[in-house]
């Protein structure tokens, strides 16, 4: 199945693209990551959208889409969930051309709610695995060993840059403005459910779950 979540900066759309990565075999898309990798890179890409990242704006549709379109180009086997993305109309309907390229089409649209409160606290607390991007929260979804990934061991973790409460600010303004034509869009085309993201980590998936019946 095609999977799209959308949702505010720090509602748990990455925690969840986790599991359905990991346990489901899910090819996660997030153009926030592809984003953060060209700019690791160093390529003309990276440079270019690196101000803009670390100040909370959008980046173009045309970079947004360039990256997509060469991740589809690999040609994902089983189900793909789109991470973040799309944040426009003009992505939304981009997407939705893309996939019948390739004789695929969105199955559901999550739409993660949350209030505004709990987001500032998430991004608070957020922070990561070096290696293998294992997402953790401070105070509530520590590592179970202090100070070691779950997942690969490894002892390094980061924030990111643009997790201050100021930026985040600017992120939310943007998702606000830009969110309802997109909801309006797949809500037109039956495919959007909203999600309750205030809930534990674990009801989230076990929501998450039953919407798309995996
Ligand atoms: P992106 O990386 O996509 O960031 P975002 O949308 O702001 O979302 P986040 O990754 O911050 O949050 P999340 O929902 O993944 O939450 P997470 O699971 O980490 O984009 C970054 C930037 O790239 C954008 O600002 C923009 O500049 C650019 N960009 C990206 N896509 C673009 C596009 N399509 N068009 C244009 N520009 C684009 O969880 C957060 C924290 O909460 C973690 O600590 C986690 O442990 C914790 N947590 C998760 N779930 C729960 C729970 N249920 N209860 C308690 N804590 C929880
Ligand atoms: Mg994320």
């Amino acid at each position: 199945m095609i999977v799209v979540f959308i949702g505010p900066s720090g509602c748990g759309k990455g925690t969840q693209a986790e599991f359905l990565k990991n346990k489901k075999g899910y090819t996660h898309i997030s153009t926030g990551d592809l984003l953060r990798s060209e700019q690791q890179a160093g390529t003309e890409i990276g440079c270019k959208v690196k101000e803009d990242i670390a100040n909370g704006k959008l980046i173009s549709d045309d970079i947004v889409l360039a990256l997509v379109k060469k991740k589809l180009e690999l040609l994902p086997k089983n189900g793909i969930l789109f991470d973040g993305f799309p944040r426009t109309l003009k992505q939304a309907k981009a997407l939705d051309l893309m996939l019948l390229d390739i004789k695929k089409e969105i199955g559901c649209v999550v739409d993660f709610s949350v209030t505004e409160d709990e987001l500032y606290n998430r991004i608070k607390g957020r922070f990561m695995c070096i290696k293998c991007s294992r997402l953790y929260n401070d105070p509530n979804y520590m590592p179970k060993v202090k100070g070691v990934c779950d997942k690969c061991q490894s002892t390094e973790f980061k924030t990111r840059p643009d997790d201050t409460a100021e930026v985040l600010s600017k992120r939310l303004a943007w998702f606000k403005e830009l969110v309802t034509p997109i909801r309006e869009y797949y809500k037109q085309k039956n495919l959007l459910k909203t999600l309750d993201a205030s809930q534990s980590i674990l009801q989230v998936r076990e929501e998450m779950v039953s919407f798309l019946r995996i």
